[in-house]
């Protein structure tokens, strides 16, 4: 009876699974606590036979002290051991996750594209590896232009074939061309590569945003409207835009576009070489020759195209010095533009 009670605790402490603080007090309560089952033994030793309590009397101290060892080791385990519960702190000052940030380029990139998109311009994109129509001969460059030339293009082996890295993203308009029925109206993000020292003002490879409009009767007027709203857009209201003759084999007629320094409010600063313009994109109706490249009909169908570097407009907007910054990821230059996420 008394005896079975014994030997059922011994095995209760035993077994007992003492993993946490919390445990380890259920345990003392039961088994060491003011109320606990191993007194309540001690007090049946009196209904004991005289001849067995000695014995017995033994047991129950052998039991108490069995569950003193249990209990005072696993509390020396649970001190020592750096568990989660005891590691928690709510003291301690919040460490902070660090954050990312959107790159200068892809914060302009996002920055133009939408203000094209509220206009309804789509964004198209295709390959950075492509052929040479593509990239040159359906936008009416000769056989013998200098931009074809190994100095510009990088050229790729592809198997039989001959390909490039795509030297701008007008590549991507021939297939816009060649695929839709117009109107068109889109734009074309993405990466360029053009085979020049790197240096302070040149790199070998750089992004763009080429514009694509073509639909029945699209003037010149159009563009330059456009061309102004988008300068306004991103420059401030005050800005205002000049055009100058120029050429490409793409346009007829070509022009650069020169925005009005907004750093000076044209006074003449270093960032404008003191003349109040500041040149950022070129620009032009789209060459017949070019639309009946793609299939579509120059007698029926016009439109205009520009293309601006990425990396120039950001260098206007925060005045950054050299392209190299763009691409050495280094975070104390990156962590500049952490507010515009
Ligand atoms: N594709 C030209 C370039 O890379 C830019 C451009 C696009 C000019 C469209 C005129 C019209 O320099």
């Amino acid at each position: 009876m008394i005896h079975d009670k014994i030997e059922q605790i011994k095995t209760e402490i035993a077994n007992s699974l003492i993993q946490t603080t919390d445990e380890l007090e259920l345990f003392r309560i039961k088994f060491l606590g003011s109320k606990n089952c191993i007194k309540d033994l001690f007090s049946e030793l009196k209904n004991v036979p005289n001849e067995h309590k000695k014995q017995v009397g033994q047991q129950l101290n052998e039991l108490k002290n069995l569950a003193e060892l249990h209990f005072t080791a696993h509390q020396d385990v649970l001190k020592t051991e750096v568990t989660a519960e005891n590691k928690l702190d709510l003291s301690r000052p919040a460490e902070t996750t660090p954050v990312g940030s959107h790159h200068p380029l892809s914060l302009v990139r996002d920055e133009i594209i939408t203000i094209f998109k509220k206009i309804g311009f789509t964004i198209s994109e295709g390959p950075e590896i492509e052929d040479d129509w593509h990239n040159f001969s359906a936008l009416n460059f000769p056989p013998e232009h200098p931009a074809r030339d190994m100095q510009d293009t990088f050229f790729i082996e592809k198997g039989e074939r001959e390909m490039a890295l795509r030297t701008h993203t007008s590549s991507v308009q021939v297939r816009v061309m060649e695929n839709t029925a117009p109107p068109i109206r889109t734009i074309s993000p993405g990466r360029v590569y053009r085979n020049e020292a790197i240096s302070a003002r040149a790199h070998c490879f750089f992004h763009q945003i080429e514009g694509l409009y073509i639909d029945k009767g699209v003037s010149f007027a159009d563009l330059k409207q456009t061309l102004l709203y988008f300068a306004k857009e991103l420059f401030g209201t005050k800005a205002q835009i000049r055009m100058r003759p120029s050429y490409f084999p793409f346009t007829e007629p070509s022009a650069e576009v020169d925005v009005s320094c907004s750093l000076c409010n044209q006074k003449g600063c270093n960032v404008c070489k003191h003349s109040g313009w500041l040149e950022i994109m070129g620009c032009g109706m789209v060459d017949p020759n070019v639309l009946n490249a793609c299939g579509l009909d120059s007698k029926t169908y016009s439109g205009y195209a520009f293309g601006m570097g990425v990396e120039r407009i950001t260098q206007l907007k925060y005045r950054v010095g050299d392209l190299r910054m763009y691409s050495e990821n280094d975070v104390r230059f990156l962590k500049q533009f952490q507010a515009g996420i």
